[in-house]
């Protein structure tokens, strides 16, 4: 049976990678890597930097894919979809045409699979399709929410609390029900700017985890100007730009009695 190993690689340093995530990396027979097309060159080269430190089967053949280009036109969900598709045509043809029969394919996959990632989906597609047969293992991956935490130095939940994790589309459209702390990502519109709370708690991250990083916190109010121009600076700068961030809200009493 042929082995699907889908590995998690952490969210920007290389020191982010597990024992578990090596040893899993060292397993293949083959790497599918993305690295020409849609994929930032940034996120192509942590990839090679990770193989280039920590591969040590000389045997693994790598092979790298362009990354299908996503649609703009039509809905957003039939866009993701086809682009889904395609993705899956990949996997699907390299299992088919590159992994023998007992041989072991490894994906690596930004930060954890389980959280904002296809992958696994993707993967359940090329299952489903039934051209080919396969078991999968996945092996965690340090997030980018670990990531922020981490350089900031904070606890992500408030004692007792909840977080809602979200993107920053759905923050635009307003504050999330049940909850006085959220973990933004995949923020395109800067939707921390229509948080109106004067005692809103802010800490925002950027490149977690490279050399690039850069950290701000503080009152939302007092600094989301600042925010702004560092992200268009920074954006400017590299060239493109990826930030998370915590926005924390004064628990209510009864909030903060029941936890
Ligand atoms: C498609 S999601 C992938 C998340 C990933 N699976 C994880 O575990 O962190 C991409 C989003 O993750 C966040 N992200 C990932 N890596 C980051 C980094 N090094 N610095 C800041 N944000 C990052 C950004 O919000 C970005 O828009």
């Amino acid at each position: 049976m042929r082995k699907l190993l889908v590995i998690g690689i952490g969210a920007g340093n290389p020191e982010h990678m597990t024992v578990q995530a090596i040893n899993a990396l060292n397993r293949a027979d083959v790497l599918l890597i993305p690295t020409k097309g849609d994929e930032k060159a940034f996120l192509a080269d942590a990839r090679r930097e990770i193989c280039d430190r920590f591969l040590t089967n000389p045997a693994c053949r790598i092979h790298d894919y362009a990354v299908p280009v996503r649609r703009a036109d039509g809905s957003y969900e039939d866009g993701v979809q086809d682009w889904h598709r395609a993705i899956a045509a990949v996997y699907e043809r390299t299992l088919v045409n590159e992994v023998g029969e007992d041989e072991t394919l490894g994906l690596l996959v930004w930060g954890d699979p389980m959280l904002y990632d296809s992958t696994l989906r993707i993967v359940e597609h090329v299952r489903a399709a039934g051209r080919v047969a396969f078991e999968t293992e996945v092996i965690p991956g340090i997030t980018s929410v670990q990531a922020l935490c981490a350089s900031h130095g904070i606890a992500l939940n408030r004692i007792g609390l909840p977080v809602q994790i979200t993107t920053g589309r759905r923050l635009s459209e307003g504050w999330p029900e049940g909850t006085r702390d959220a973990l933004v990502m995949l923020d395109g519109v800067q939707a921390f700017r229509t948080v109106e709370d004067a005692e809103a708690d802010i800490w925002w991250g950027a490149y977690l985890g490279t050399p690039h990083e850069i950290l701000l916190s503080g009152k939302l109010a007092e600094i989301a100007q600042t925010i702004s121009d560092t992200r268009r600076d920074a954006r400017e700068k590299h060239g493109w730009i990826m930030d998370t961030y915590l926005i924390r809200r004064p628990a209510t009493e009864s909030e903060e009695g029941a936890a």
